[in-house]
């Protein structure tokens, strides 16, 4: 059980005033299983564009659409009774301006019935993110490494080192002063998260960002450890679902293959037992 009131859902404003208090678990969610599992332990489920990547085999998050985050967010929304849902804005819904912002803000939230969207950027996005506070939507921001920039940042890299440092403080307040209820700070140094942190009155939520922000997110397919071959060292892997998925569907394909499933409990006598309705 997280540390946010259990009586009602998870909203913006709760997870604004958690800053200084105890941490913030967020993980993402893609569908309504997972965020069941989720919402009985954190604070919020994102529903993050990096479904693209995770369920979908795409090679960055750059082809998500809107129907995909709607029909993620949805499933993730149907499975959540007190975590917040956010949903991210997928590339290209919200960059050209303030207006389209609000366009498929408005529709992500209407459809999917999450209360907030997250968005990538820092300086250059305050104006929209301006915008859709004083509009009803509550923005989660993202800056350091922003993976819907990867073309522009030449791969995903740790943000703010080489004289970068002054950048993303920018940044992080400029998305504070324009309405933005946290920020996800995404590989980005130590020693400067743990500087944004103190010196912001939203909380930051890291990714490789160290233990000194006011939350923490991972990508809940990474954790569980569903990959092999992905082993990011921001990542501490919680479990080896993947490697265990891997031996029972081998054992599985085995015992199709030497006539050991199905056994005789898993099929149906040719006569119904009496008083049975199977
Ligand atoms: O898309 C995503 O999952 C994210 C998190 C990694 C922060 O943006």
């Amino acid at each position: 059980m997280s540390a946010t009131s259990p009586l009602r859902p998870v909203l913006p404003p709760d997870i604004r005033a958690r800053k200084g208090q105890s941490p913030l678990v967020v993980l993402t969610a893609y569908t309504t299983p997972m965020a069941r599992l989720v919402d009985a332990h954190c604070d919020v489920a994102l529903i993050g564009d990096s479904v693209g990547m995770v369920l979908h085999g795409l090679p960055s998050t750059l082809g998500v659409t809107m129907e995909m985050m709607i029909l993620h967010g949805r499933a993730v929304v149907r499975g959540l009774v007190r975590a917040m849902a956010v949903v991210d804005m997928p590339f290209g819904s919200y960059e050209e301006s303030p207006q389209q912002a609000y366009r498929n803000a408005a529709r992500l939230m209407v459809e999917t019935g999450a209360p907030a969207v997250k968005l990538e950027g820092g300086e250059h996005m305050a104006e929209t993110i301006g915008f859709l506070t004083r509009r009803g939507v509550p923005v989660m921001a993202h800056i350091g490494l922003t993976p819907q920039a990867v073309n522009t940042l030449g791969g995903y890299r740790v943000v703010g080192r080489d004289g970068a440092a002054e950048g993303v403080v920018a940044d992080a307040q400029a998305v504070e002063v324009a309405g933005a209820f946290a920020v996800v700070l995404e590989k980005v140094p130590v020693g400067l998260a743990a500087r944004i942190t103190q010196g912001l009155t939203i909380p930051t939520i890291g990714i490789g960002a160290g233990v000194q922000c006011d939350g923490q997110v991972l990508v809940v397919d990474d954790m569980l450890g569903m990959f092999t071959d992905f082993r990011p060292k921001f990542v501490k892997r919680y479990g080896e679902l993947g490697a265990a998925a891997d031996e029972a569907i081998a054992t599985y394909a085995a015992d199709v293959r030497a006539r050991r499933f199905p056994g005789p409990e898993h099929g149906f006598a040719d006569e119904a037992p009496k008083g049975s309705r199977s």
